[in-house]
């Protein structure tokens, strides 16, 4: 995978939105909410039918190249719910036939004949939040399902889907690296092509943030997690598992194409309650977002036929800003002339030297800059700096 091929390649990917979970993890900060009511599926599928035609009719004669049902729990949806968002999809834009189409599932909700439905329905990929191989581990990041319980999801979804991945959380509160690299070899041991591997982040708002601020909830610290970091590289590379993303691992040619639309700053249509897209119009980049809370969301798309609250078109510079944000986060790294074109400057050489001396980046052999591994842990300084 090299930047300069990849870049010119005309990829359009939608992203659809289930914004209810069994429970509410105590970590996450996603749009993700509990209702003790039941939900009305098939008033939420008009509504991303209705969605989806009017976001088609705005960014008309695309063609589909991947498709990712997130959320939340999207695997809470019934098959047909998922075949009838598939098929709308299907009906307002012309879809590739080698289109990925990824549902997120949570160990909780898998039974094999529910994956079964998803994989007739037109699903080709499953990404399942295992989130740990332990199970005081997951009782503290208060899943509902055992290590067992998850295993057994991976072995459904291996026995459904060609392609799966699924997520771990690490950095967690004592966890050692040689821990971790037991938890994490047993992991590989299962994975078949893909790995998401996120260290654990206080994100704000959440119940984790109130313990963590009452001096309850100890994570590890910077040095800490650099270890575990380090140690997460090591193994993964050995097992041809490299990260091609800051968190993300993969065996060559495997990668989430569809998160890669993001990373690499290409077009994407947002649906669903609190979903973001990204859409061109006239030479125009225009950042999408809709209302995030589902009944809000429902009652809008309902009444003027989208959610959407947010529809700016992005300056060249909060464009070339975004494409270095997301960019550097990928192995690729970014091609320098492309952030040119879209800023209309180039880069800071001084800027780049200093970080280079420091061993934070590099060029690659195909002209791009990319963060070093010494770089990602400080991912964030490295481009506040060179976006400054
Ligand atoms: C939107 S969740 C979807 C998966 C599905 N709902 C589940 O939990 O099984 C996506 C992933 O983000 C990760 N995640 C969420 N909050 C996180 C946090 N605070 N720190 C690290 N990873 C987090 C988890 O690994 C989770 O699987
Ligand atoms: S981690 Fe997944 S299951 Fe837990 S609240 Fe977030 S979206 Fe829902």
């Amino acid at each position: 995978m090299s930047g300069g091929e990849t870049f010119g390649a005309k990829v359009f990917g939608v992203y659809v939105h289930w914004p209810f979970c069994l429970s509410k993890c105590p970590y996450c900060d996603f749009n993700s909410h509990v209702r003790h009511a039941a939900i009305d599926e098939l008033r939420f599928l008009r509504a991303f039918e209705r969605e989806i035609e009017t976001t088609a009719a705005r960014a008309p004669a695309h063609t589909v190249t991947s498709i990712f049902l997130g959320g939340g729990t999207p695997s809470l949806m019934q098959p047909a719910t998922v075949g009838a968002i598939l098929d709308t999809i299907g009906k307002h834009w012309a879809v590739a036939p080698d289109a990925e189409v990824t549902l997120e599932a949570n160990p909780t909700s898998v039974e094999a004949t529910r994956f079964r439905g998803y994989r007739t329905a037109g699903v080709n990929r499953v990404s399942l939040g295992v989130q740990a191989l332990d199970d005081d581990a997951l009782k503290e990041l208060g899943r509902l399902h055992t290590a067992q319980e998850a295993l057994d999801a991976v072995t459904i979804a291996r026995g459904a889907f060609e392609r799966y991945s699924f997520d771990l959380i690490y950095a967690r509160p004592r966890q050692t690296p040689q821990a971790w690299a037991v938890e994490l070899k047993r992991a590989i041991a299962e994975a078949a092509e893909h790995l998401s591997l996120y260290q654990l982040t206080i994100e704000p708002d959440t119940p984790f943030q109130t313990l963590h601020a009452a001096g309850r909830l100890a994570i590890p610290d910077e040095d800490a997690a650099r270890a575990l970091y380090d140690a997460t590289q090591e193994i993964c590379d050995a097992a041809g598992l490299p990260a091609y993303e800051i968190s993300n691992h993969a065996r060559r040619g495997a990668e989430c194409r569809h998160n890669l639309v993001y990373w690499r700053a290409q077009e994407y249509a947002g649906i669903g309650p609190g979903a973001h897209g990204r859409l061109d119009r006239d030479g125009v980049r225009y950042a999408t977002a809709t209302e995030k809370r589902p009944e809000a969301w429902l009652m809008r798309v309902e009444s003027i036929g989208h959610g959407l609250i947010t529809d700016e078109a992005l300056t060249r510079g909060e464009r070339a800003d975004e494409f270095l944000m997301m960019g550097l986060r990928l192995a690729e790294g970014i091609d320098p002339m492309r952030f040119q074109a879209l800023a209309g400057r180039p880069l800071d050489a001084a800027r780049i030297n200093d970080l280079a001396a420091h061993g934070l980046v590099e060029n690659s052999h195909d002209g791009c800059l990319r963060v070093t591994q010494s770089g990602f842990p400080v991912l964030d300084a490295v481009v506040a700096d060179l976006a400054a």
